[in-house]
C-alpha cells in the first residue's frame, strides 16, 4: 500500500490559503490537512469552519479536518456542512470520544481518533471498530515546526497492532520530514501529515519537497 502525503495548511501562507491549497493540491497532496486550533486544548489558534467552506472549492482532495478544540461535539455539523470529508478530534478532549464518533458518522463523514504523545494506545481500543483513521501525534499538538518525537514510533507501532487488519489509516502528524518519515513508516503509518517540511522555500518548491517525503517513506 502506498503511503499517502497530506500537507497541512498550517504552513501554508495565510493571506493566500485558497491559492496555496490549490498549489499543494497540483503539487502531488493527496489529502489537505486542515489544523483547528481553539486557545483552549491546545496553546495556539487557528481558524474555523467558515476558513473551511471558504478554501472547499480549491481542491477536491480529501480534506481531513484535525479538531484541536474542546468541547468537540457542538463544532462537528459545521465543519461537516463546510466541506470536510473526515473529521477527527482528541481522545484527550473529553470523556464522550464515542458519543463524537456516532455524531461524525451519521453526518455522513469519516471518522477520526486522534492520540498524543503521552497517551497510551489501549485509551483508544474500546473505539477501535468506529473508526476510518487513528492518527497519533508525533509532536505535542498546537505549533508547527516541532521536532519529531521518536518515542512515537512506540506509540504508532501500538496503534498499528490495535488496528490489525481492518481498514483503518494510520496517519503520522508532526515533525514530519524526508528524514523522519521512514521511521513513522516503518512502525506502521499510511498517511504522514507534513506541513514545514513541505511549505518551506514556497510554492515553487511544493512539488519537489512532497516528492522527497514520498520517495523517503517508500
Ligand atoms: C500540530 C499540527 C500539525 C502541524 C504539523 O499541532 O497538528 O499538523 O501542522 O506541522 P509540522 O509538519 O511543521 O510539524
Ligand atoms: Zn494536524
Amino acid at each position: 500500500m502506498s503511503v499517502k502525503i497530506a500537507p497541512s495548511i498550517l504552513a501554508a501562507d495565510f493571506a493566500n490559503l485558497g491559492p496555496d491549497v490549490a498549489a499543494v493540491d497540483a503539487a502531488g497532496a493527496d489529502w489537505i490537512h486542515i489544523d483547528v486550533m481553539d486557545g483552549h486544548f491546545v496553546p495556539n489558534i487557528t481558524f474555523g469552519p467558515d476558513l473551511v467552506k471558504a478554501i472547499r472549492p480549491y481542491s477536491k482532495k480529501l480534506f481531513d479536518v484535525h479538531l484541536m478544540i474542546a468541547p468537540v461535539d457542538p463544532y462537528v455539523e459545521a465543519f461537516a456542512k463546510a466541506g470536510a470529508d473526515l473529521i477527527s478530534f482528541h481522545v484527550e478532549a473529553g470523556a464522550h470520544s464515542h458519543r463524537t464518533l456516532q455524531l461524525i458518522r451519521s453526518l455522513g463523514k469519516k471518522s477520526g481518533i486522534v492520540i498524543c504523545p503521552g497517551t497510551p494506545a489501549s485509551a483508544i481500543e474500546p473505539l477501535i471498530d468506529m473508526l476510518d483513521l487513528v492518527l497519533v501525534m508525533s509532536v505535542n499538538p498546537g505549533f508547527g515546526g516541532q521536532s519529531f518525537i521518536k518515542s512515537a514510533t512506540k506509540l504508532i507501532a501500538d496503534c498499528k497492532a490495535l488496528i490489525g487488519d481492518r481498514p483503518i489509516d494510520l496517519e503520522v502528524d508532526g515533525g514530519i520530514t524526508a528524514d523522519t518519515a521512514p521511521l513513522a513508516v516503518q512502525a506502521g503509518a499510511n498517511v504522514l501529515v507534513a506541513g514545514s517540511a513541505v511549505f518551506k522555500g514556497g510554492r515553487d518548491t511544493l512539488a519537489k519537497n512532497i516528492a522527497a517525503i514520498r520517495a523517503a517513506a517508500k
